[in-house]
């Protein structure tokens, strides 16, 4: 397929990939600093199932709270505004793209294993880091690959292809995206992630995942998710689509600047809360 195209493509992509309501709801309102928390969980609570599912995560070992969160107004109070954002977009997009126990040909399982040990990883290097909002960078790393998951179920056949060339020629999933499709999976992410009106950092965070510079000022974020991506396909956690290790982008090596002892610190920790997140997402 050519370049030409993707436009076209692009822009069927629009049509096809669009949010649940509910979700789209909570967007709107939590992207408005005049909005109530009270606002937030009216929205929440008109579907129930969401609402189950947002405090079975909110109760999970990943935040590891002491006392038990039993409504959507508690879990505002205590996991904040953007944190319940972040849960429903989660349990949303999980649920549009979940495995469906068919055997594909796009591992549909390790997909969704790699975005969480991401979403965790991530969220480890910027406790690291020293970033403020550490579980804002939960949300980067679990979405960071939307477009693949995306191409997956709206361009089945083109992706399809995209799978057998990984295959045939062992490479680097992006690489045979741009040989098949003219256009990666980053650029569709940041596609669709504009259009459902996803906070900026995060839209960047997925468009340059594998090219940190370019995300300018949100460079330091997506170079976190840059390197998580990377650590966790190091350590075989979850299924990025091909058997390849993407090389580190040196400027994002540069600017995170990770010693060895480090690194080796928080190998041992991803793999410790990757356990502990089994219940999180229903995998
Ligand atoms: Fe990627
Ligand atoms: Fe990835």
């Amino acid at each position: 397929m050519a370049r030409t195209n993707l436009k076209k493509q692009l822009s069927k992509i629009s049509d096809l990939a669009t949010l649940p309501v509910v979700a789209n709801n909570v967007i709107q309102i939590t992207n408005n600093p005049k909005s109530s928390a009270l606002e937030v969980a009216k929205a929440i609570s008109q579907d129930a199932a969401l609402t189950s599912r947002i405090l079975k995560m909110a109760n999970s070992a990943m935040y590891g709270f002491p006392q038990k969160i039993t409504t959507i107004n508690h879990a505002i109070v205590i996991l904040g505004f953007a944190n319940i954002r972040n849960l429903v977009l989660a349990a949303s997009i999980y649920d549009m793209f979940a495995p469906n126990g068919q055997p594909q040909l796009f591992d549909r399982v390790g997909f969704w294993e790699h975005s969480l040990a991401c979403g965790i990883t991530s969220k480890l290097l910027a406790k690291r880091l020293g970033i403020k909002n550490i579980e804002e960078a939960f949300i980067w790393g679990l979405l960071h690959d939307l477009g693949k998951i995306v191409l997956d179920t709206y361009f089945h056949t083109d992706f399809a292809g995209v799978i057998k060339l990984v295959e045939e020629k062992n490479i680097l999933i992006r690489d045979a995206e741009m040989e098949v499709l003219g256009y990666d999976h980053a650029e569709v992410g940041g596609i669709v992630a504009g259009n459902w009106n996803l906070p900026q950092t995060l839209i960047k965070v997925i468009r340059f995942h594998h090219a940190p510079p370019q995300a300018n000022e949100s460079m330091r974020l997506a170079a976190i998710v840059h390197m998580a991506d990377i650590f966790c396909r190091a350590i075989d956690l979850g299924n990025g689509g091909d058997r390849k290790i993407p090389c580190m982008h040196p400027e994002a090596w540069e600017l995170l600047d990770l010693d060895k002892e480090s690194i080796k610190a928080l190998f041992t920790e991803m793999e410790q809360e990757v356990i502990k997140s089994q219940a999180f997402l229903p995998i």
